[in-house]
């Protein structure tokens, strides 16, 4: 062969990679609704960016007759690129490959994405589309999984690790997804599960639906497994593009700045009124988060679970910085299992990389009862609570309303090395709420008394006594707790102001191999 050849026979097998596993399989692919593997990388990253690698592997396997079917890139596209001009590590598995199955070569090559993205520092995308280990090569798949498994944990904390899941991602191949930061789920294609419905129902007896058992909807509010849900895969892959955007590179660089028009000192009236005045009364807590955030812009995390709390990705004079806030609008905010789990999971997260809090407290205690005790609300509430108290980053804390008893100290309170604690003037901080608190300390007197119309009015005047002295943010105040009461119009000014000033701030945990959070 001459060079010319040479360079023709080049161009032939990187036609024949490009195909997968064929016209065939391609077509049946795109009759599912679904994406080949190059074309979710092509809508994932910046036009032209993506850099192949390892296209010319092939599986080893010689059993069950795989020696006569091998398919350039093995069922797994591979390599990096670049998303709005910053470099990031790609995986796509090719279901048109053996189902997109994990041999001991598809695994080789992830593995290989993720250590060069480790040396270089930069986010890994993985897209999930397998039927799992792949079932000739038995052990050496079930080795390529952990070797991927190792690689993710190691990666966790030091660079950003995000899974798209579009189409089935099932058995044991569901944990490197789950050792990731981010998972993406969409609403047509999607599923995963540990077991399927067929072995359910051979071991439990238990008759389930795919959709029911591990479908997004079930992933993304009953499980919280799933951050997101996206409409169809294009939206899910234009979501990453998103959520990088409020990313560092890694665990040693700052989240990008970004440039916007939204002036740092835009008032906003409508704050002052958005509490209402009956202090039961719910009010949703992301229309606060619209109102102050740059552009009007937040990109909620785990939007449909545990809704009592709401957290997410917001711009404060182009800093990103990670939200967490109570949500009187569900369960009247309180602080339950699930949602001290996802936001303990998301202030780690934040903590991580470098990424401010900003926390939006109104807080009524922790959900009362045996199911939350027998539940371990207890050691889950521990979570929140150390992820707070671990977090170094700036850490800055509005009081809306109320901030009552435990979940008072949980929720970025000073004492946890809250940098910036303001509240509004609307804030209650107490150890409890006046009607329960008034009952445990007036209960023997009130019974002592014989009229009950002079019950009811020693009771009010107590209630009254007690409302005074704590239903106001000035006892907090008092003590230096909080900071500074300030004007709720001007809270966007006050944030943005705070993340600058705190920007410089270095602060660090004792020397240890780990903390022993309580998992
Ligand atoms: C080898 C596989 C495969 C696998 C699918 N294929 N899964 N090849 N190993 N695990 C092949 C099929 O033979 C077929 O080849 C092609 O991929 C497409 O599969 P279909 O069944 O035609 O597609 P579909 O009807 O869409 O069904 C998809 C599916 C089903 C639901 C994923 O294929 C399936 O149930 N596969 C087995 C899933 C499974 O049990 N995997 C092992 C899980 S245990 P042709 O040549 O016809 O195109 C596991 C352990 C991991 O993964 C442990 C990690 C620690």
């Amino acid at each position: 062969m001459n060079s010319r050849q040479k360079i023709k026979e080049l161009i032939e097998l990187r036609e024949k990679a490009k195909l997968g596993g064929g016209l065939e399989r391609i077509e049946s692919q795109h009759n599912k609704g679904k994406h080949t593997a190059r074309e979710r990388i092509d809508i994932l990253l910046d036009e032209g960016s993506f850099e192949e690698y390892d296209m010319f592997v092939t599986h080893r396997c010689t059993d069950f007759g795989l020696e006569e079917q091998k398919f350039l890139a093995d069922g797994v596209v591979t390599g990096h690129g670049t998303i709005d001009g910053r470099v990031v590590y790609v995986f796509a598995q090719d279901f048109t490959v053996f189902g997109g199955s994990l041999s001991e070569t598809h695994a080789k090559k992830i593995c290989k994405i993720l250590d060069q993205a480790m040396k270089v520092g930069a986010p890994v995308i993985g897209i999930n589309d397998s039927g799992g280990a792949r079932i000739q090569e038995g052990v050496n798949s079930l080795a390529g999984y952990a070797e991927i498994f190792e690689r993710n944990i190691l990666a966790s904390g030091v660079i950003p690790q995000i899974s798209a899941i579009f189409g089935p991602c099932a058995g044991g191949a569901v944990y490197s997804p789950a050792l990731t930061d981010f998972i993406i789920m969409n609403d047509k294609t999607s599923y995963m599960f540990v077991t399927g419905p067929k072995v359910t129902k051979t071991v439990t007896g238990e008759k389930i639906s795919i959709e029911d058992l591990g479908g997004p909807e079930v992933h993304a509010s009953r499980s919280g497994v799933a951050h997101f849900v996206s409409e169809d895969e294009e939206e899910g892959l234009l979501l990453i593009r998103k959520l990088l955007s409020y990313l560092p590179q890694n665990n040693l660089e700052d989240p990008p700045l970004t440039e916007n028009n939204d002036p740092i000192d835009r008032m906003e009236d409508d704050l002052n009124d958005v509490i209402p005045d009956d202090p039961i009364k719910p009010y949703d807590v992301t229309d606060i988060i619209h109102l102050i955030a740059d552009e009007h812009e937040f990109l909620e995390v785990h939007q449909k679970y545990a809704r009592n709390i709401v957290v997410g990705f917001a711009t404060f004079g182009g800093m990103p910085v990670g939200i967490v806030a109570n949500q009187p609008n569900y369960l009247a905010g309180v602080l339950d299992i699930e949602a001290s789990r996802k936001a303990a999971r998301f202030v780690r997260f934040c903590d991580a990389f470098n990424i401010p809090l900003v926390t939006l407290v109104d807080v009524p205690g922790f959900l009362p009862g045996s199911a939350q005790e027998y539940g371990g609300i207890i050691i889950h509430g521990a979570k929140l609570l150390f992820a707070y108290g671990e977090a170094t980053v700036p850490k800055i804390t509005i009081t809306l309303r109320k901030s009552y008893g435990g979940a008072h100290d949980v929720m970025s309170s000073k004492q946890l090395r809250g940098d910036i604690n303001y509240a509004w003037p609307a804030a209650e901080i107490a150890v409890m709420g006046t009607k329960g608190a008034i009952e445990i300390l007036e209960g023997k007197n009130i019974n002592k008394i014989d009229s009950s119309e002079e019950a009811q009015k020693y009771l009010e005047e107590k209630e009254e006594e007690y409302r005074q002295k704590f239903a106001t943010p000035y006892e907090a105040a008092k003590y230096g707790y909080i900071d500074d009461v300030i004007e709720p119009r001007n809270t966007r000014f006050r944030i943005i102001r705070a993340l600058r000033t705190l920007a410089t701030k270095k602060e660090t945990i004792p020397a240890k191999k780990h903390s022993n959070i309580p998992l």
